[in-house]
Order: C-alpha cells, then sequence, then structure tokens
C-alpha cells in the first residue's frame, strides 16, 4: 500500500474534515502518501486528485463543511463511470479509497468494492440513516446546532403562549426529529417511521397549557411533509394559530462537536489501520459505543437503518397528560 484515496460525498456533515485529517495524519505515521478526490465520485471520474498533508489538514479537525469539497453525481450510478474511475485511480498509482459520506456514498462504495477495487467506508452525515451503525459523524452537531435554535424560538413562544412547528432534517430518517424533540421537550414527535393523529396531538398541547406550559413545540421530519403543509393541516383540526419554522440547511453548518471529532478521528485512523491489515469492502460504524466494521455488502443489501423507537416513546410517555 503506496498511495490512497480520501473523498467526501453526498450532503457535507461537521466532522467529515476531521475523518478526512485522521485518515491523512494515520497515513503519513505509516509512510502512505494520500491524495484528496475533490467534489466526491465527480472527482474521482475525472482524475481531480490533489496531494493531501499536514499543511492542507491545519484547521480540518476543527472546522464544519468539507474542505475537500462534495458533489451530488448522479452519473456515478452508470457502471461505465465507476469503471472510468477505478481506471483513473490504477492510472494515478491509488491503491485504495476511502469513502466519507452517508448511505448514497456508501453505494457508490458498495459498487467499488463489487467490481474488485478496495475501498472502506466512514459514515459521514448529518442524517444517522445508514444501515447497521447507530452513529453517524455530523448528526451530534446537527441536531446540537437545531436545539440551540429551537431554544431561541422557545423564548419568544413562550412569550407569546405560542405553538411552533420546526422541521428538521434528516431525509427519510426520523433519527434526527427524535433527538432533537426528546431534547427539546417537544409536546410531539412527527416523523416518517410513525402514524401521526392530528386529534390527539391538539389534546396533547392542550392538556399541557391547562397544566401550565406557556409555549407548545412539534418536531416534524422532513421525511413526512414540510412543516408549512403540516401548520394548515394542524391548524384546521387545532382552530389554533401557529407558526412554522424550517431550520433547513443551518443544520448542516457548525464546527464539530466532540463527539463528531473523537469518533471521526477514531474511524479516520482506524480505516487506514484496516487498510494496511489488507481490508476492504467494509464501513465503520459504532456498535454500543464501540468502534465497529460492518461489511459493505451483505449490510448495505440485507439491512434497513432502524430509528429507535424508545426515544419517540419516551417523548410520548412525557408529553402526553
Ligand atoms: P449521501 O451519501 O449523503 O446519502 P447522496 O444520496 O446524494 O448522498 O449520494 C452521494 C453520491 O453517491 C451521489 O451523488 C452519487 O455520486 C453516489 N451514489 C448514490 N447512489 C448511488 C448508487 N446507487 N450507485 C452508485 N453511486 C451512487
Ligand atoms: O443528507 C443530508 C441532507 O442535509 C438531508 O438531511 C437533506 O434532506 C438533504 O441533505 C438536503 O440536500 P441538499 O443539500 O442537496 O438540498
Amino acid at each position: 500500500m503506496k498511495r490512497i484515496a480520501v473523498l467526501t460525498s453526498g450532503g457535507d456533515a461537521p466532522g467529515m474534515n476531521a475523518a478526512v485529517r485522521a485518515v491523512v495524519e494515520r497515513s503519513l505515521h505509516h509512510g502512505i502518501e494520500v491524495v484528496g478526490a475533490y467534489y466526491g465520485f465527480k472527482g474521482l471520474y475525472e482524475g481531480d486528485f490533489r496531494p493531501l498533508d499536514v499543511a492542507t489538514c491545519s484547521h480540518a479537525l476543527r472546522r464544519g463543511g468539507t474542505f475537500l469539497y462534495s458533489a451530488r453525481f448522479p452519473e456515478f450510478k452508470e457502471p461505465e463511470i465507476q469503471e472510468k474511475a477505478i481506471e483513473q485511480m490504477k492510472a494515478h498509482g491509488i491503491d485504495a479509497l476511502v469513502v466519507v459520506g452517508g448511505d448514497g456514498s456508501f453505494t457508490g462504495a458498495l459498487k467499488l468494492t463489487q467490481k474488485g477495487f478496495p475501498a472502506i467506508g466512514i459514515p459521514g452525515t448529518i442524517d444517522n440513516d445508514i444501515a447497521g451503525t447507530e452513529y453517524t459523524i455530523g448528526f451530534d452537531t446537527a441536531v446540537n446546532v437545531a436545539l440551540d435554535a429551537i431554544d431561541k424560538i422557545t423564548d419568544t413562544a413562550s412569550s407569546h403562549n405560542r405553538t411552533f412547528i420546526v422541521e428538521v432534517m434528516g431525509r427519510h430518517a426520523g433519527d434526527m426529529a427524535s433527538w432533537i424533540g426528546v431534547a427539546a421537550g417537544a409536546d410531539a414527535i412527527v416523523i416518517p417511521e410513525e402514524a401521526y393523529d392530528l386529534k390527539a396531538i391538539a389534546e396533547t398541547i392542550a392538556a399541557n397549557r391547562r397544566a401550565g406550559k406557556d409555549h407548545s413545540l412539534i418536531v416534524l421530519a422532513e421525511g413526512v411533509m414540510t412543516a408549512a403543509q403540516f401548520r394548515k393541516e394542524y391548524e384546521a383540526v387545532s382552530g389554533d394559530d401557529v407558526r412554522d419554522v424550517t431550520l433547513s440547511h443551518i443544520q448542516r453548518g457548525g464546527n464539530p462537536t466532540v463527539r463528531d471529532r473523537v469518533f471521526a478521528s477514531l474511524m479516520g485512523a482506524k480505516a487506514v489501520d484496516l487498510l494496511l491489515e489488507g481490508q476492504a469492502g467494509i464501513f465503520l460504524g459504532l456498535k454500543n459505543e464501540q468502534l465497529a466494521t460492518f461489511d459493505i455488502v451483505e449490510t448495505l443489501t440485507k439491512e434497513k437503518h432502524q430509528v429507535r423507537r424508545d426515544l419517540y416513546e419516551l417523548n410520548q410517555g412525557l408529553s402526553a397528560k
């Protein structure tokens, strides 16, 4: 193993840079060269490889976003494009690839694995929606950023005794909404994995108001519908005058939290160690809070990500009177 490539792909996530930095530092420690494929799989296909070293990574650990840039490159679904990317890597003397990204990016890594090119995945997405692993890099920062915004919304909500619907990201998964909802003390969490009942939500909110709560909060996962649509439905049933807020891409910004930096560092270093041991076709993640490896093909083709139902139930148990 003389030279490896690393890329970031899909939606950027705080802590991606920390993972790249760990891949670079660990590789240098072992005398391996590292190049960054800029703009995700697009850069791989176009051969946009640039050397990475201590200088290029100096501020990586603490910065959000991705300094390797990212791109949505749907063309990578085509086998000829994947083959061209492998040719590019071989032509540039690249022996293995580390992919930092979400489930879409992992499918890209899976395709390269199935074509025989050694690849290792590091989960980097704010959505926490990858099969197998209980954690993805960026999730912790994103939920904390959202919580900070909701704390601010709560100041004005309580001043006017208002109900707010706050739409959070998460694509098709309800993980962000569940964690944020519990942490913010939401009256209701609405996620794609669970059916919702507008009348029951309105009754919960009314009961909490009678019990003395001076504001109300519904945390809505974007995978259900938009906050504006939900507001219309909810106002029709409850008769309340509510406000809706969509936090949107604010949730993808900010310096990564300690948790995201630490796990990104652990995973980046481990990815290099595994490649040196001759392992590939796997991705890293967390199981019971410990670093774990998952077979890319087995996990992505056979398992589905599961939201933590206990958090949803906990919130119902706390909010419903
Ligand atoms: P994320 O990785 O955050 O889930 P996307 O779903 O946009 O984000 O995927 C990121 C990139 O991964 C895509 O732009 C594409 O280049 C690649 N990708 C996604 N799905 C596939 C697929 N089925 N086969 C090959 N590559 C894919
Ligand atoms: O996957 C991360 C994510 O932020 C999702 O939560 C969201 O649905 C999507 O990306 C937004 O994508 P874009 O940045 O392309 O609008």
